[in-house]
């Protein structure tokens, strides 16, 4: 059975649930299994059975995380979703560097997945606003490597 890539998504006007969505039709297209889930619906206990996760996350406030994204955070920043030896995870940060703390939600989700054990995939990608660019030439590394790893 091939391993399927959880795609989950933290927005509050839409732009980083556009993205993964845009990034599951065309894994889907490229053959890999993979799910998308609203991290506003989904609680930090659930953690513990994702073997592969690509977490796209925009950051409100200043360098907090959106807020109906709030629960699942702060959740995790408390420790609460235990320890995630099997998790490895790619962080896509939304952000805009007009702020001073330029896509800050996603650098601390990094972290704390970090702490909790989980093995960063590959490397975060912080994204300005006006990303097309950058994240198609993203998607050229990213794909072939998320690819060959789910088999
Ligand atoms: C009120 C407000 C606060 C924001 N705070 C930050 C911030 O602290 N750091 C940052 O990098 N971007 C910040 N942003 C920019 C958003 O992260 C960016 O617009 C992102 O694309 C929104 O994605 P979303 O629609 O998925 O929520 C902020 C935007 C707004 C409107």
């Amino acid at each position: 059975m091939s391993k399927k890539l959880d795609i989950f998504f933290g927005s509050e006007t839409g732009n980083a649930e556009t993205l993964a969505s845009e990034i599951s039709d065309e894994l889907t297209d490229a053959g890999v299994e993979n799910e998308v889930t609203d991290l506003s619906d989904y609680t930090v206990d659930q953690l513990s059975s994702v073997e592969n996760a690509l977490i796209v996350i925009s950051t409100w406030g200043e360098g907090e995380p959106p807020p109906m994204v709030e629960e699942f955070y702060y959740d995790l920043e408390d420790g609460k979703a235990g320890d995630l030896p099997d998790l490895n995870y790619t962080i896509v940060a939304l952000g805009d560097t007009s702020y001073d703390e330029f896509c800050g939600c996603g650098r601390k989700v990094d972290k704390h997945l970090e702490t909790a054990g989980g093995k960063s995939f590959f490397e975060r990608l912080e994204l300005d606003t006006f990303y097309e660019d950058e994240v198609a030439e993203w998607k050229t590394k990213y794909y072939p490597k998320i690819q060959e790893h789910l088999g």
